[in-house]
């Protein structure tokens, strides 16, 4: 824990946030020091949706956001906030009025990545010894390990998401939605979705849902509740 938190103080949020008009993204680095302590006040907002444990649930309709990078985090914030990944529900908590500037999110999305993950995320339908795992293996070996790596750990460097410990429906809901258009990703992972169908997305997911999450990252029990919200 004392590792990540310091790795955050001195980290740097590199993001892209596109204009609505302009076609060009502007590429911005911000260097924030995050406060946790605020953070965690934020993060009150944020709660009344995703809970306080920020662990997601089974039907998709919210991720698991403990544990996830920080930069993958802000990325979709900021993506969220104006607009350009579009969901009604979140989109009015998330503005410069109701949390506020850049300090707040950074404050808030380093909060959430040291929360403790899910240990029990729901997984795809296909175990180990079905012919659709081991379809999605190979498919996701070849098309997908490249950014969000070998065992779904993600970059926060370069903000690909770790898929290691999602959801499987939520990870399914949203390649679906990336496919029919309603949803933009990074061009990269868009030239691959237009090349599979949905059948070798949710199998390529499936794969990724049985990923080990490294024990170091995981609340201590399915009953673990954060203390911070009490
Ligand atoms: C009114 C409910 C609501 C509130 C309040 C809310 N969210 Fe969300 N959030 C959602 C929903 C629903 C999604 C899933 C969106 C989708 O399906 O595309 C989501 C998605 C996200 C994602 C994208 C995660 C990913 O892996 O793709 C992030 C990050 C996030 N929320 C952070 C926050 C933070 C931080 C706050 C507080 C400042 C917040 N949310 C407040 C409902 C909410
Ligand atoms: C070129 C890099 C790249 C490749 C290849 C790629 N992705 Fe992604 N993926 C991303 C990035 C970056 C995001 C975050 C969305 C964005 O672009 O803002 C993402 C988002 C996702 C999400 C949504 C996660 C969330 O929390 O909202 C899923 C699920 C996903 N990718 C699965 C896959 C699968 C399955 C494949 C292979 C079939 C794949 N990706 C290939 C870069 C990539």
């Amino acid at each position: 824990m004392k590792a990540a938190i310091s790795y955050l103080l001195f980290g740097l949020l590199c993001l892209m946030i596109s204009n609505a008009q302009a076609v060009e993204k502007i590429m911005i680095e911000l260097d924030f020091t995050p406060n946790l302590e605020d953070g965690k006040t934020t993060f009150g907002i944020c709660a009344r949706c995703h809970l306080p444990e920020a662990w997601g649930n089974s039907d998709g309709t919210y991720p698991q956001l403990a544990g996830q990078h920080v930069n993958v985090l802000m990325k979709q914030l900021l993506a969220i906030r104006n607009g350009t990944r579009h969901s009604a529900l979140m989109y009015p908590f998330v503005q410069q009025r109701t949390i506020g500037g850049y300090q707040e999110l950074s404050n808030v999305v380093a909060y959430i990545s040291t929360l403790p993950m899910n240990p029990a995320h729901s997984k795809g339908p296909w175990k180990e010894a079905s012919k659709e795992y081991g379809r999605g293996k190979k498919i996701y070996q070849e098309y997908c390990s490249s950014c969000h790596g070998d065992n779904g750990q993600g970059n926060n460097e370069l903000a690909y998401p770790k898929l290691q410990g999602q959801h499987f429906q939520y990870m399914s809901q949203q390649l679906a939605r990336i496919k029919r258009g309603a949803r933009e990703v990074h061009p990269g992972m868009m030239a691959v979705i237009k090349d599979l169908d949905l059948q070798q997305l949710d199998e390529a997911v499936n794969y990724a849902s049985y990923f080990v999450v490294p024990k170091e990252s995981l609340a201590t029990s399915k009953t673990w509740r954060n203390p911070d919200f009490k």
